[in-house]
């Protein structure tokens, strides 16, 4: 329907904003696609120094994929929106970070968006993806190697949920897997660096390469 392209196209700018780069400029910090891995996200903003400022691009690049999924959850049904539309939000708030249209279509790895679009269509969804991000991201110290697990698990979690923590629906469920897949393809650098051992820990202030 005519609703369903208006509020995809919505969540797709939406989702274009940068907050790595927002809040770095607005608190006066260098621009995080100037420096360590050059990446307009939370991670690479940590290593600006400034913890309040990696916290809340963290915060409300996650914000910015789970409003959209929310809304439509909650006031779709109204208005003869469904489960079709939650996944199109979902995807277009995900590729609004990656290919941003604010900002010459140079935009992050997904990480928190992803983290949000989950924790919207549902909390337990998101929470065991969470789980498994912050588990190994203890345990490792990468948030790439975390990010990395946690995508693989996600789709898996969907399905194994489904039918009794949420209602299972594949376009969603397809949406998840699409996430996932470019998530991974996003961090192809990162994947690099892990391997040859040179990727940065979550608190070094450095990269590596
Ligand atoms: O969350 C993004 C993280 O997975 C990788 O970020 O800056 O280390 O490439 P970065």
């Amino acid at each position: 329907t005519v609703l369903s392209i208006i509020v995809t196209i919505a969540a797709y700018l939406v989702g274009s904003l940068s907050f790595a780069v927002i809040v770095s400029r607005v608190m006066g910090l260098n621009d995080p696609r100037t420096y360590g891995s050059k990446n307009p996200g939370a991670t690479n903003v940590l290593r600006s120094g400034s913890k309040p400022a990696a916290v809340l691009t963290l915060l409300l690049d996650a914000v910015k994929g789970w409003l959209p999924v929310v809304l439509v959850r909650w006031f779709g049904p109204q208005y003869g929106l469904e489960e079709g539309t939650v996944a199109a939000v979902a995807l277009a708030a995900f590729l609004g970070h990656l290919w941003p249209v604010f900002f010459k279509f140079k935009g992050g790895k997904g990480v928190a968006t992803a983290a949000g679009v989950l924790l919207g269509i549902s909390g337990w969804l998101g929470l065991a993806t969470l789980a498994t991000w912050l588990i190994i991201a203890v345990f490792f110290r990468y948030s790439s190697l975390a990010s990395l697990v946690a995508a693989v698990f996600a789709p898996f979690f969907y399905v194994l949920g489904g039918g009794q923590a949420w209602v299972m629906d594949a376009r969603i469920g397809v949406a998840i897997a699409i996430m996932s897949g470019l998530l991974i393809y996003r961090h192809r650098e990162n994947i690099g660096r892990l391997l040859a051992g040179k990727e940065s820990k979550i608190g070094a202030s450095k990269k590596g390469s």
